[in-house]
């Protein structure tokens, strides 16, 4: 067995998956469904099925084996998926390994580049360089253990230690220059560092894997404050959030995620004991972040800085995330204290209470409207009821766009009737659309049962496969692809979905997924049972439809005055008469 397939057979589809997404049994067989990680949607059509070791979307046809899960959601290619496969299960690694492709050699060796970088700027922090930055994280409550848990390190002022460091290993300079670690000098050959007397946050991929940093001046004339590495095939801002690769158990254990603005507020909050904690790394919500919170949990807890939750970009972020599926509450720590300094200040358990305690988001936004326009005079109202409109008018789904409109006018004090109106009348979100189902081949039901049967059971594919391989049924078959991909693959010996999927054309691939998801798994000896069941029907509908061909045909000799070729049909009509009548009248 090569080494894909022997990792494949050591590692559960359904578990692995299950680390990125929340899965749910579904029904009696191995069947496991939820929300899909590669589009966005607010009901489950992801499946995972335990048995055969694969994943579906009814949504948007995504689907393939644990390889392809992980070198979609990671964004890696098969050789680096395989590996992280591996090493996350603990299987040793051969030294020949499938060779990788050039963008995964290039990938890899930027990842060993964060690593040296990493534990440079760590040495760093804790030589006597490091005197400035560690007396800034003690003046900011950061102790040792909680330095260590988040990696953080201080970079060489002289921008030239990680340059030679990473020389010293071999690094070529292309590849240098693309890690976003180092940069060209503009005007005259060499190169630099890009982080200079900082310190260092690593970012890390949900796999754990330092991708890129985010480096903090130590002094208020050191700008910008923060600066960021830059996108590199490693790392990709949009799809990357700070701290989930270590909250992601805790957004899962409490069924929430508290999502703030800074990397000190996240590590301030989380070494506080709110572990489920994460920010976007200096850049607008995006919708890809959503989707990845939404994995995990549909509860989000939004804790901007003060005053920035009534902003622009604020607002912007909550809209994403309740057009992504989740159930926003906002706090606002009106004491002017971002999330770090309100716990320093006020304790954890305190701290803890206001996010249990946080509205909902519209309730918020209700008291900020009436705190804004007043509440005495209609007009007050109303103005508060204009302001709030547009909010619930994005409400994709429309029953809870009116449960929403209903409490505003409670809340606000004015006519249901009117509210209810008004957002009849003005335009709401469009649904969000989905794909059609792939199912534009015909699966009748009998031909449903013999593939599950015979997918679930050798004896019944002994049983069955050198009946079905003949051509008069075969060719009556709706589903004739899949059948001939059955014989094929266990002509070769290997009759698993993987093998049949691989022979069959793309057309009918999500149509295998979908009848194998469809309904319960079954035993081997049912499987047999059903198998023949299944085969004796269509044979005499395979016959049937023979009978009825020749007989047509009869009918048209005849009257054509073609005697002798009409004679041949009738013998051959007698022959198939007495042939199959055996399994009419049943074995
Ligand atoms: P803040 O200025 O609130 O930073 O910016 P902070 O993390 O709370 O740090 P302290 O408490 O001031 O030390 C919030 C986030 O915005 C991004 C960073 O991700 C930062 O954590 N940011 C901010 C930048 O990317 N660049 C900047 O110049 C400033
Ligand atoms: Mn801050």
């Amino acid at each position: 067995m090569d080494f894909a397939a022997q990792v494949k057979n050591s590692v559960d589809i359904v578990k692995t998956i299950g680390e990125y997404v929340r899965l749910k049994k579904s029904g009696a067989g191995p069947r496991f469904v939820g929300l899909c990680p590669f589009h966005s949607e607010k009901t489950p059509s992801f499946s995972v099925h335990g048995g055969h070791q694969f994943f579906y979307c009814f949504g948007c046809q995504e689907k393939g084996d644990v390889f392809s899960f992980i070198m979609k959601i990671e964004g890696l290619d098969f050789a680096g998926a395989l590996k992280l496969i591996a090493e996350r299960n603990g299987i040793p690694i051969p030294k020949r390994t499938p060779s990788s492709s050039r963008e995964e050699h290039a990938r890899s060796a930027l990842a060993e580049m964060h690593k040296i970088a990493e534990a440079l700027f760590r040495e760093n922090l804790s030589s006597p360089a490091g005197a400035e930055a560690r007396a800034y994280l003690a003046k900011r409550g950061v102790d040792a253990r909680t330095i260590e848990r988040f990696g953080l390190g201080f970079s060489d002022p002289s921008g030239q230690q990680l340059l030679r460091r990473l020389e010293s290993q071999g690094f070529p300079h292309d590849l240098l220059e693309s890690s976003g670690l180092v940069r060209a000098r503009e005007n005259s050959s060499g190169f630099y560092d890009y982080f200079r007397g900082r310190l260092m946050f690593p970012i890390h991929s949900e796999a754990g894997e330092t991708i890129a940093f985010g480096g903090r001046a130590l002094r208020d004339a050191d700008q910008p404050k923060y600066l960021n590495s830059p996108e590199t095939p490693l790392y990709r801002k949009s799809a990357t959030l700070y701290n989930l690769s270590r909250a992601r158990a805790a957004i899962r254990k409490h069924d929430r995620v508290v999502l703030v603005e800074g990397y000190m507020d996240v590590i301030g909050v989380s070494s506080a004991g709110v572990e489920e904690v994460v920010a976007s790394c200096g850049t607008a919500l995006t919708a890809d972040q959503v989707r990845a919170m939404r994995r995990h949990t549909d509860r989000v807890v939004v804790n901007f800085d003060p005053d920035a939750a009534g902003e622009k970009a604020a607002e912007r972020s909550i809209e994403l995330l309740i057009h992504g599926g989740l159930r926003v509450q906002v706090l606002s720590l009106n004491e002017d204290l971002d999330p770090d300094e309100y716990v320093k200040q006020n304790g954890v358990e305190m701290y803890r209470s206001r996010l249990d305690a946080s509205p909902k988001f519209f309730h918020w936004l209700f008291d900020r409207a009436r705190a804004r326009f007043g509440s005495e005079t209609v007009d007050q109202r109303i103005e508060a009821w204009k302001y709030v409109l547009p909010s619930i008018q994005r409400i994709p789904d429309r029953i809870e766009r009116a449960a929403v409109a209903g409490d505003a006018a409670d809340f606000l004090s004015i006519d249901r009737a009117m509210v209810l109106d008004q957002l009849r009348k003005a335009p709401g979100a469009p649904e969000t659309a989905q794909k059609p189902l792939a199912r534009e081949i015909a699966a009748p039901v009998r031909e449903r049962l013999l593939l599950k049967s015979l997918l679930a059971g050798q004896e019944a594919r002994a049983a069955v496969l050198p009946r079905l391989a003949s051509p008069e049924l075969l060719d009556g078959l709706a589903m004739r692809p899949l059948f001939e991909a059955v014989l094929a693959a266990s002509l070769d010996g290997a009759c698993s979905y993987q093998a049949v999927e691989g022979r069959l054309p793309e057309s009918h691939r999500a149509l295998l997924a979908e009848l194998c998801l469809a309904d319960e798994g079954i035993g081997a000896e049912e499987a047999l049972h059903q198998a023949l069941e299944c085969v004796s029907e269509l044979e005499q509908q395979a016959a049937k439809m023979q009978r009825a061909t020749l007989k047509n045909q009869i009918k048209d000799m005849t009257r054509r005055g073609d005697h002798a070729e009409a004679m041949k049909l009738i013998t051959q009509l007698n022959a198939l008469e007495r042939g199959p009548a055996r399994a009419e009248t049943g074995d």
